[in-house]
């Protein structure tokens, strides 16, 4: 089963409860999202491998640990996904960026695909899924399930807020993949929109609400 890990650092807890406010205007909410992508990225990052290489100071040669070039692509769920690509792409400029279109039927709250493009060699990549939230899980299941019908293998999922409901789903559908979280809220409502949750993500970071 992929593990799930719940950020607790007190920067991390502190700007995403500034972006569940209702008076956090656009700008500043998708500010604090690309600052929080920068934060989790930085851990979700951890265990990316590193090679020893000899380099030279201005005073002698030496050996340092560099990354041993692993390939590493970013695939946001769009729209909302789009919010987190900045933040990850200053910590890994010459990441590959690949994109998943989804949007939830309002009716069914069912994923429906609009748009795929990916690195053509996504199958070497660590690929790192994003989207701000995790409500049911349909559609980070589903752009999971895309990336593995293309042949991507190394897989996780990076989101800012989950419901236990879709926390579930994703361990199931993809047992594989690790999960890491700012926050496991309560439930999901009627709507499945996520209580107390921040709204509609996409909403929120554009204005389109
Ligand atoms: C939101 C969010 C996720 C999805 C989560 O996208 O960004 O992609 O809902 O819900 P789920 O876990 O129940 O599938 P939305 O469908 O609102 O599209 P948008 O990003 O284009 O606004
Ligand atoms: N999508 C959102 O943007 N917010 C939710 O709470 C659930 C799905």
């Amino acid at each position: 089963m992929g593990k799930v890990h719940v950020f607790d650092h007190p920067l991390i807890q502190h700007k995403v409860a500034l972006m569940r406010k209702t008076d956090t205007v656009t700008k500043e909410f998708r500010e604090l999202a690309t600052e929080v992508a920068m934060l989790m990225g930085f851990e979700a990052t951890r265990n990316l491998e590193l090679e020893e290489v000899e380099i030279e100071t201005p005073l002698c040669k030496t050996k340092v640990n560099m990354l041993k070039g692993e390939d590493i692509a970013i695939v946001p769920i769009l729209r909302a996904g789009l919010g987190f690509v900045d933040g990850m792409l200053a910590l890994v400029p010459n990441a590959k960026v690949g994109h998943i279109g989804l949007y939830r039927d309002p009716e069914t709250h069912e994923p429906v695909e609009y748009y795929c493009k990916l690195p053509v060699d996504i199958e070497k990549r660590k690929i790192f899924v994003v989207d701000p939230m995790l409500a049911t899980g349909g559609s980070a299941v589903a752009a999971i399930d895309f990336i593995k019908q293309r042949g991507g293998k190394d897989i996780v999922f990076m989101c800012l807020i989950a419901a236990p409901e879709g926390i579930e789903v994703l361990q199931n559908a993809h047992p594989d993949v690790d999960i890491y979280i700012a926050a496991k809220d309560e439930r999901l409502n009627e709507h499945a929109y996520i209580i107390p949750g921040l709204g509609d993500a996409g909403d929120r970071l554009y204005g389109t609400k």
